[in-house]
């Protein structure tokens, strides 16, 4: 490779990455996609929660209760943190940042247990162990019912 052109591709790397290591401390997305995209990280919740509750219900095997576990705390840390930036719209109620202290440690404590639940199933804990971790896991509703204002669809 020619010396300039080696010189403008390792600027160009040099770029990328401290573009990457900004949006990696916090995220900063228009208005309209940040709505989108905490959205799609709920309905990714939705989905997981609801395979995970054929399994404690038994409807299907467990097998592979450790990965759906996992994607929910992962999940959770993708939810709190698309919370970050100050966008009210969608279904969110503005309360979530004039509130942001409370509406945080909902999500910090949703995190936390999330992960316990994930780590216990990698464990290989038990169905009946793992029922007694999902209320604490999954605080859903509690949330919802003070920051979520539903539209009727
Ligand atoms: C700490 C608060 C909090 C927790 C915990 C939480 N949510 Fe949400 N959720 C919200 C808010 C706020 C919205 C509205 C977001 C918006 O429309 O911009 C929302 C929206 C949703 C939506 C609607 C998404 C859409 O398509 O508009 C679904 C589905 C959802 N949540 C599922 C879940 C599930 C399942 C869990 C638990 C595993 C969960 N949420 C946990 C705050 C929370």
């Amino acid at each position: 490779m020619p010396r300039m052109t080696k010189i403008i591709a390792i600027a160009a790397l040099a770029g990328a990455m401290s573009f990457g290591s900004s949006q990696a401390a916090a995220p900063a997305f228009d208005p309209k996609d940040a709505i989108e995209y905490r959205e799609r990280i709920m309905r990714t919740l939705q989905e997981q929660t609801a395979i995970i509750g054929m399994m404690a219900s038994m409807a299907v095997p467990d097998s592979h209760v450790k990965e759906t576990a996992t994607t929910i705390a992962l999940s959770a840390k993708m939810a709190a943190k698309s919370f970050e930036q100050n966008v009210p719209g969608g279904e969110a109620k503005p309360d979530v940042w004039t509130k942001y202290a409370d509406f945080k440690s909902r999500m910090d404590a949703f995190v936390v247990d999330s992960q316990k639940l994930a780590d216990a199933a990698n464990k290989g804990a038990s169905l009946t162990e793992l029922t007694e971790l999902l209320v604490p896991a999954l605080p859903c509703k509690d949330c919802h019912d003070l920051y979520r204002d539903e539209k009727k669809k």
